[in-house]
This record gives C-alpha cells, sequence and structure tokens, in this order.
C-alpha cells in the first residue's frame, strides 16, 4: 500500500496534487512519501516484535538526508556499503552503534573513517579484507566488531544481476570455509567476532530461498559456537521484494517473512538484525515526467518523455517493469492504447516501456512511474548533460524539495580546464 491516490480525478501523493509540485519545482523530479516510508518501516520492526532487532535501512536503495533522518527518527539503523555512505549516514544524525558497515571491497581508509567515527559492526566479505580490517583497528588502537559474510549457495530466483547469494557470485566466503575464517578471525587481536551475516540477493518473490539460506545460518551458528565462538548477532541482509504491478502475484510480506526468521532461528537466542532497502523505499516514491511529444512511427506511436534512463535506469539495466500511470486519472472507461515510452536520450537501449497500453495523451500530459523510490534517484546519472532530477519529499500537506536541480553552470563549472589550453 501506499499514500498516490486518485482524488476528484487527479493524482496525489498524500494530501499534494502531484501536479502542484510539477509547477513548483518542473519535470522530471522524484517524489517520497514520508508516511509510506514510515509504513513500511514499521512492518519490518512489527513483524520482528518479541526479538532482539534492529532493522537497518539499506539507504543504497535511496539516501537522500531528509530520507535518512525520516527512517533515523524512527529508529531505524542504517546499512552502508561505502565510506560516503557512512558520512551521509551521520550527517542525517545516526549514531555509529547503530550503522552496519557492508561491501565487497572495503578500503582501508574507508576502514577507517568507520572505525573513528563509531560502528556497530564491519560484515567482512573475503579474507584479506579481514586482515585489513584488523590492521587498521590496530592501528588505531581498538577493536573492530565484526560478522562474516557467508555465501550459502542458494538460488534467489531473481535477475541474475541481483542475485549474490550463489558460489559464482562475488559475494561472501563460502559457507564450507567458514570453520577456517572464523578460526583465523579469533585469533586476530584488532577484531572480535560477534556474529555472522547473510545477504543473498534482490527482489525475491517467494519465502523459499531465505528459507534455505537461514537454515544454513542456523547450523552454522551451532557449529561456530561448539568451535568457541561467541555469535550472538545474526545480519540476515535484505532482499524481500516488491509488487511492481497492481496484477501481479504480490511478494510474501514482512509479517511472513519475520514469522520465517523466528521459525528458523529463532531457538538461537540471538539478535537479529535485518537490511531492507527496497521494501521500504520502492513504493515510496514515483518519477514523474512530461510527455513532450507524440510521435507516430510506422507501426508504432512513441511516447518522448522528458524523462530518460539516466534519470531510472532500471527498465535499460534489468528489463524492469514499472507502472506508468496518468497524473490527470482516465475518464472511466476511455479507451487505452498502446505506445512505445521513450525518453530522449540518444540510445535505443532509451526505451521505458513497449506498446504498453495508456489512455490517450498529448503533449505536456504528466505521467508518473510507479516503485520508483528504490534504485530510482540514487542510480541517476548526467549522460547527455542531463542534470540529476530534483527531489522532492511530502508530508501530509507539506512539500519540500529535498534536492535541487543543479543549474547548467554548476555542472560545466565542475570541469577544469589544464593549464596548456
Ligand atoms: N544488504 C546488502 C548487503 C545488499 O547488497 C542489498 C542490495 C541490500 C541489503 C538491500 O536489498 P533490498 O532489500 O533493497 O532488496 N539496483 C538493483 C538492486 C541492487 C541491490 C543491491 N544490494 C535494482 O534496481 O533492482
Amino acid at each position: 500500500m501506499d499514500h498516490f491516490l486518485y482524488r476528484d480525478g487527479a493524482l496525489y501523493a498524500e494530501d499534494v496534487p502531484i501536479s502542484e509540485i510539477a509547477a513548483a519545482v518542473g519535470t522530471p523530479f522524484y517524489v517520497y512519501s514520508t508516511a509510506t516510508l514510515l509504513r513500511h518501516f514499521k512492518l519490518f520492526d512489527d513483524a520482528l516484535e518479541g526479538t532482539d532487532h534492529l532493522v537497518c535501512y539499506a539507504m543504497k536503495a535511496a539516501s537522500n538526508q531528509a530520507i535518512l533522518k525520516t527512517l533515523a527518527q524512527a529508529g531505524a539503523g542504517m546499512d552502508v556499503v561505502s565510506g560516503g555512505e557512512y558520512l551521509r549516514a551521520k550527517a542525517a544524525g545516526v549514531p555509529g552503534d547503530k550503522i552496519v558497515f557492508s561491501g565487497v571491497g572495503k578500503t582501508a581508509d574507508e576502514i577507517r573513517t568507520a572505525l573513528t567515527g563509531g560502528i556497530r559492526q564491519f560484515n567482512v566479505e573475503s579474507e584479506p579484507e579481514m586482515e585489513v580490517i584488523n590492521a587498521v583497528a590496530l592501528e588505531l588502537g581498538v577493536i573492530a566488531p565484526i560478522t562474516v559474510r557467508v555465501n550459502p549457495d542458494v538460488d534467489a530466483k531473481t535477475h541474475a544481476k541481483i542475485a549474490t547469494g550463489k558460489s559464482e557470485n562475488k559475494f561472501g566466503i563460502p559457507i564450507a570455509r567458514a570453520s577456517d575464517v572464523y578460526a583465523r578471525a579469533g585469533s586476530l587481536p584488532g577484531l572480535e567476532v560477534i556474529g555472522i551475516d547473510v545477504h543473498i540477493g534482490s527482489q525475491l518473490t517467494e519465502l523459499e530461498p531465505f528459507e534455505l539460506a537461514y537454515t544454513k545460518v542456523a547450523e552454522l551458528t551451532e557449529r561456530l559456537r561448539a568451535e568457541g565462538h561467541n555469535i550472538r548477532r545474526l545480519d540476515l541482509g535484505g532482499g524481500l521484494g516488491i509488487p511492481y504491478t497492481r496484477s501481479n502475484d504480490a511478494p510474501p510480506l514482512p509479517v511472513e517473512y519475520g514469522a520465517l526468521i523466528k521459525k528458523t532461528l529463532g531457538h538461537l537466542g540471538c539478535e537479529i538484525e535485518i537490511e531492507p532497502g527496497r521494501l521500504i523505499a520502492g513504493n515510496a516514491g514515483l518519477m514523474v515526467s512530461k510527455v513532450i511529444y507524440v510521435k507516430s512511427g510506422e507501426d508504432r506511436d512513441f511516447l518522448i518523455l522528458d524523462g530518460a534512463m539516466n534519470d531510472l535506469i532500471r527498465p535499460a539495466m534489468y528489463e524492469a517493469h514499472h507502472d506508468i500511470v496518468a497524473v490527470q486519472e482516465p475518464a472511466p472507461g476511455v479507451e487505452q492504447r498502446p505506445y512505445d515510452i521513450v525518453g530522449p536520450v540518444c540510445e535505443s537501449g532509451d526505451t521505458f516501456a513497449k506498446q504498453r497500453n495508456m489512455p490517450p495523451l498529448q503533449a505536456g500530459d504528466l505521467i508518473a512511474f510507479r516503485s520508483a523510490g528504490a534504485y530510482g534517484a540514487v542510480m541517476a546519472s548526467e549522460y547527455n548533460t542531463r542534470p540529476l532530477i530534483p527531489e522532492v519529499l511530502v508530508n501530509g500537506d507539506q512539500f519540500a524539495v529535498i534536492r535541487e536541480r543543479p543549474s547548467f553552470d554548476e555542472i560545466i563549472n565542475r570541469d577544469t580546464i589544464p593549464s596548456w589550453l
């Protein structure tokens, strides 16, 4: 459920008409709903009620300071994957002891930043990385709390580019090697082993892969404890999928996911951490764009938008589907017609949808991409010297621009000219 609904024939974000925001900031733009963000965070928090837990929002999904602050004030921790994300989380007021550091290749500098500023734990991805965390901790005279990310070799049954839990993927250490790696970790004086981490992929639409992975984590917990490690925290990653279409079978609910966690791991008495990103932000955001031209091709009509692949890359990159709706609600019974919906970038890949049924549209009409809150703005680029589009946050009947559209001068002046030119 989200808070983007039609009222009296017009699409609203909570209590604000989308057309009002468009008039104020211009198109294209991203708009997020505070109520939806908070509702989704609470679904996870409630799903783990009765268990010692922390929901660490995977801020790679949408990392605007205002979004982080909204979630942090509700009690969320953060899952970060770079020094930059760590600093963003701190800037939004998240205390170090609620920040988990994931990511496949943490550099010594990033590790230093986190150890200096305070960190809940590092999720170690490889043996060489573990050695570097130990060395940096010793250099700073502190002890680094760690879990090791294990790769359970489970098929997440999701798009190949976002599956991470098979042995062929670059993530984590093979679960079969866990005893050796934990023994080494236990011998390093700069590290304190506190738990186990696993994350098998994103946009999972079934519980079964989670169940397989978490069952392996439960077995590993008992084995590592028997080997003398004080395993007391389990980080279970993110990955629960969202409905991208209204017609589709809905993925499992957070409450069902929480019940699975309790069933597979509850008996171990560990503190549970989860790192959801998409389910918190995905359906809390729209990308709003304007039709620039309706062009009749040989055998099809194109809607050419002012938004493009550089603003929302998911369709080009993952063949992802986003529902696209007219901001002006179509009259009941109006006949829909198929359009190819494209952006103005000079690549055929700049296509959001092919032969998508839409109500008749004309130049100047506003449309909205649903489910664009996660992996939308954060993956945008300025390809074709198209400015990063603004982000807007709605809260009830108020809205605020939370990131401005840069001017062309700002973009051009980021470049510097060498002295010989
Ligand atoms: N934890 C770790 C270690 C991760 O790598 C990820 C996502 C998450 C948590 C959050 O997963 P989520 O709950 O959002 O599924 N750009 C792609 C998705 C990439 C996901 C990367 N890792 C997309 O647009 O579909």
